[in-house]
């Protein structure tokens, strides 16, 4: 598994609860988790990769907007603990595939079935992650809207897959219309 995640949450993360939380993650299938059946990180570790990734892509977009002002705690906690609700729901089956002689082969390949069905992608992470660890409202409100328009409709996210400027012009738009609501103390 990726070892900067635990790095990253070791460094950055330490309110009341940190301990409990961390407990609970290496008690769930962390260590293995795809990030999706087939989409993106859908690999054994793909889960932890692609947290990771989104912390490095979030410090990234912060530099180029000095003006949202987080905690590198904050960063972290969104960053690394967005897609909590995924933990221990991606199963492993195998099914029949022809190989490259054109053979049929057995392959595995995964399915998504919860264990725990809450019915909301950002929200369940807000309340699983609230088990254990307080979130500030900036944090509940980011890792619950995290989807933006893709929560609606996955042909966006596939759009946005095969066109990255399609992903690029949205969040061009996106940064342009939103007039940030600043907080105006600057938080260390
Ligand atoms: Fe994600
Ligand atoms: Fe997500």
């Amino acid at each position: 598994m990726n070892d900067r995640f635990w790095k990253i949450y070791n460094a950055y993360i330490e309110r009341d609860g940190c301990d409990q939380l961390r407990n609970w993650l290496l008690s769930t299938d962390l260590e293995t988790a795809p990030a999706s059946t087939k989409f993106h990180e859908a690999y054994s570790g793909g889960l932890a990769d692609h947290s990771v990734k989104v912390f490095d892509e979030l410090v990234r977009l912060l530099k180029s907007y000095p003006e949202v002002k987080v905690t590198a705690e904050t960063a972290a906690v969104c960053a690394l603990l967005h897609d909590v609700c995924k933990l221990n729901c991606y199963k492993t089956e195998m099914r029949n595939k022809k190989d490259e002689y054109g053979r049929w082969v057995q392959v595995p390949f995964y399915t998504f079935n919860e264990d725990f069905a809450f019915g909301g992608h950002g929200s369940k992470s807000v309340y699983l992650i609230q088990r254990f660890m307080p979130l500030t409202d900036e944090e509940a409100v980011a890792i619950n809207c995290h989807m933006g328009a893709s929560a609606q409709d996955y042909s966006v996210y596939d759009a946005y897959r095969r066109f990255p400027l399609a992903f690029l012009l949205h969040t061009a738009d996106m940064a342009a219309t939103i007039d940030f609501e600043l907080v105006p103390e600057v938080k260390k």
